[in-house]
């Protein structure tokens, strides 16, 4: 059974596994075997003498080991932690961040799911090792960037409280790559969205802010709102809002609105949501909505970025939801199909998403019929030229568009930042 480790596939001698049982011997250097649903506390008093525990995922769709794996590293198991049982290549980046040290995986899935399938989705966010051992020594140096930011995102206070306007907190920031972060915001008790919509975003840094339509990248039942930008070094509102830090404010308008929602669809059996860049937001929203998998039985969702890197954002979402503990059942690799294709760097699938949609590699690649209008819908978010080549095709497979008023069989959105 081949491990898979941050630096790749290794092999270790036979270790012998036993059950929980096997902590009322008092032994030391213990091998353990859990279920997911095992209790910390169970655990937690023979923590210095277990060398490893091995937790078992029963299904893709079952979140609960990657929770364990959580609770035993914040209570304080530092031993050896791996994942074994049903974990597929884009869940590899998650369990790292839930304190997992490797996945066990079968052999035939190391077949399926070679060693570049599973590196190629190794961790570019620190693990719960380096966020231990990096914190202290960064902290000064994370000060001065804060009062940075602070400083330049404030220049002037001359910002007048607009009525149709909310001030909200910014609670997480996450930088991806010079070009590309997220963020969440507190969000307003009474606003309320439909997953897939955008709203207006800006600023309390001037008299009268600058606002751009931002997607609402989180799901509408979330407690806080998020959001996935790009920086562009002159853009009138990014160049500021790259570097807000929490406890910032952000400014959101009061009403949601936007075309790549359920309600712009005819009801259909699969959902294709194309998307380039942070033409992802939208998709990360629809993906994270149960109603979503009420009215398709199945969603692809595919990117198309550069490089590496790019990805990011979009892998974890789709761990996450993998990952979560509701979604996790309806969400699983069967029902949401998640492919990458990029075009500036190695990747199992390369090319724009309009060639592997003409030349049909998109279907063979994830194992599914061409595109059937009868059945089949599509969300389309990029830059203008994306929506106007990806359209064309859609009409090609004889897909017509939607909007709000009168529901079709694709809906393109063209609302955009800077
Ligand atoms: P490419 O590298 O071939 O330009 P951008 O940042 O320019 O919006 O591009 C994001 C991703 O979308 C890139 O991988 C880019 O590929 C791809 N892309 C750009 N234009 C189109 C288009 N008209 N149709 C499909 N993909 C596109």
């Amino acid at each position: 059974m081949p491990i898979v480790t941050e630096t790749g596939f290794q092999t270790e001698p036979n270790l012998s596994f036993r059950g929980v049982e096997a902590l009322a011997e008092n032994c030391k250097n213990l091998t353990l075997d859990v279920d997911p649903d095992t209790e910390v506390d169970v655990l937690s008093d023979a923590f210095s003498r277990i060398d490893l525990i091995r937790v078992h995922f029963d299904s893709f769709a079952d979140g609960r080991g990657f929770s364990l794996g959580r609770r035993l590293r914040n209570a304080g198991y530092r031993g050896r932690l791996r994942a074994a049982g049903h974990l597929i290549s884009d869940q590899f980046r998650y369990a790292l961040e839930c304190g997992f040290d490797d996945v066990e995986i079968s052999d035939a899935l190391a077949t399926r799911q070679p060693e570049h399938h599973w590196i190629a989705d190794a961790p570019a966010r620190p693990t719960y090792r380096e966020k231990l051992s990096d914190v202290s020594a960064r902290l000064p140096e994370a000060q001065h960037a804060a009062d940075r930011a602070r400083s330049a995102l404030r220049p002037v206070s001359l910002y007048k409280p607009l009525a149709n306007v909310h001030e909200q907190v910014v609670t997480q920031v996450t930088h991806y790559t010079d070009g590309l972060f997220s963020f969440r915001i507190s969000r307003p008790s009474t606003f309320r969205f439909r997953s897939g919509e955008f709203v207006m975003i800006g600023l309390p840094n001037a008299e009268r802010p600058v606002f751009r339509a931002y997607s609402l990248a989180g799901p509408s039942w979330d407690d806080e709102l998020e959001f996935y930008s790009i920086k562009v070094p002159d853009g009138p509102l990014t160049q500021h809002l790259q570097r807000v830090e929490v406890g910032d404010t952000v400014l959101v308008k009061k009403k949601a609105t936007g075309t790549l929602v359920m309600d712009a669809l005819l009801s259909g059996k699969r959902l294709f949501l194309f998307s380039t860049g942070t033409g992802i937001a939208p998709f990360t929203s629809i993906i994270r909505d149960p109603e979503t998998y009420e009215k398709f039985e199945q969603v692809v969702l595919t990117q198309t970025c550069r490089t590496q890197a790019e990805l990011e954002f979009g892998l974890n979402v789709v761990a996450e939801t993998r990952g979560h503990e509701l979604l996790g059942d309806i969400a699983g690799p069967d029902k949401l199909v998640h492919f990458t294709t990029l075009t500036r760097d190695d990747h199992p699938h390369t090319g724009r998403i309009t060639t592997l949609l003409k030349d049909g590699h998109l279907f063979d690649a994830i194992g599914m019929a061409p595109i059937d209008a009868e059945q089949d819908r599509a969300m389309l978010c990029g830059s203008m030229d994306m929506l106007r080549d990806t359209g064309a095709i859609c009409e090609q497979f004889g897909l017509v568009e939607g909007s709000n008023s009168r529901p079709g069989t694709y809906v393109v959105e063209r609302a955009f930042v800077d």
